[in-house]
């Protein structure tokens, strides 16, 4: 069937004009990405905004997507249904539920957007049980808690330490350690230590002085935080352990030779993201709360919000 937007040639869009924060982001007419043979074209049900998304308005990224032209049509993660494939994608065929994400710092293909084009490789099927909303918090967060479990090859026993544990790629990197069968002790604000203590990690609270913490050293941390919170956690770490951070504008200095530091970063893994939003739907593994759901046209005044701290769990941009 025809979609509205190939009918008016233009789609609807949320768009970057300057790096100069939600103020510079305009709901514009644009005309559709065009798929390349290995891509696949989705009408976009539901799109989440990340706190990358916040970072890239303000130009903390600008070097890497100095090349894409203003303006920039934004957005990483999605869900929605199939609108039409590449001539080698075998796998999806229109009307396929799907998710997936859109590296659109490096591409300028952005998911905030009635239609977004992504290579079949960043794309999964979704299971029906998950709804766009949910499905849309799984694929940027999810990867890349997996990204960071696999580059530690986390062991059983392994003592782990998650900075930021109650966010989202926190709640799937605890899960994954967990059933990794590490101790998991993990980071996070008071009011949600509860929320630590239900997934059955050690809590600590963030207010608490790392430096003072008397543990047992930890082999790994996972940090989603980076800044001091980080820098303070290096002394945790036993001698020959590792600090690997999801935060590459911010990873903190060596302070001891026998610790190895290192940042990853989100890598598409369609496996992978099958996996984890099917442990989703049996309640395997716990999703980010989704905190608004608002429409795409209001996606500038979401910014704002979320800029001012107003807005708290996931905010759902809907074409
Ligand atoms: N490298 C990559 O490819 C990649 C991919 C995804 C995400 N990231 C980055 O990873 C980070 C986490 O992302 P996310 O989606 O999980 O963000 P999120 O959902 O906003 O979670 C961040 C969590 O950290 C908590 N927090 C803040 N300061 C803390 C501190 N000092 N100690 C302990 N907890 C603290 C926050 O609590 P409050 O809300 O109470 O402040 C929040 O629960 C972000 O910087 C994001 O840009 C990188």
């Amino acid at each position: 069937m025809e979609s509205t937007a190939s009918r008016s040639h233009q789609m609807k869009a949320v768009t970057l004009t300057s790096f100069s924060g939600p103020e510079a982001i305009a709901i514009a007419d644009v005309d559709p990405p065009s798929i390349g043979p290995n891509d696949v074209l989705v009408n976009v049900e539901a799109a989440a905004i990340g706190p990358w998304d916040l970072k890239i308005i303000n130009g903390a990224f600008a070097a890497i997507t100095r090349h894409i032209p203003f303006p920039q049509v934004l957005g990483w993660d999605f869900a929605g249904t199939v609108a039409s494939v590449g001539a080698n994608v075998t796998h999806f065929a229109e009307g396929d539920p799907v998710l997936g994400y859109s590296p659109q710092l490096f591409t300028g293909v952005g998911a905030f957007a009635e239609q977004v084009a992504a290579a079949a490789s960043f794309v999964a099927s979704r299971p029906l049980e998950l709804s766009p909303s949910q499905a849309a918090t799984v694929p940027v967060c999810g990867l890349t808690a997996q990204k960071l479990i696999d580059t530690a090859e986390v062991q059983r026993g392994d003592r782990v330490l998650i900075l930021g544990a109650a966010g989202a790629v926190g709640g799937f990197a605890t899960q994954l350690a967990l059933d990794a069968n590490a101790h998991v002790s993990g980071t996070a604000s008071t009011a949600d230590l509860d929320v630590l203590r239900a997934r059955g990690i050690q809590a600590i609270d963030r207010i608490t002085d790392l430096e003072t913490l008397e543990e047992e050293p930890f082999d790994l941390v996972i940090d989603l935080v980076g800044a001091h919170a980080s820098q303070a956690a290096i002394p945790l770490i036993r001698a020959n352990g590792r600090l690997i951070s999801a935060v590459p504008d911010n990873v903190p200095h060596a302070t001891k030779d026998d610790v190895e530091i290192s940042a990853i970063g989100v890598n598409p893994n369609p496996t992978a993201l099958a996996r984890l939003s099917a442990a989703a739907t049996r309640g395997a593994i716990p999703l980010p709360k989704v905190g608004a759901e608002v429409a795409l046209d209001q996606a500038r005044d979401a910014f704002i919000a979320l800029a001012r701290g107003e807005l708290s769990g996931k905010v759902l941009l809907l074409p």
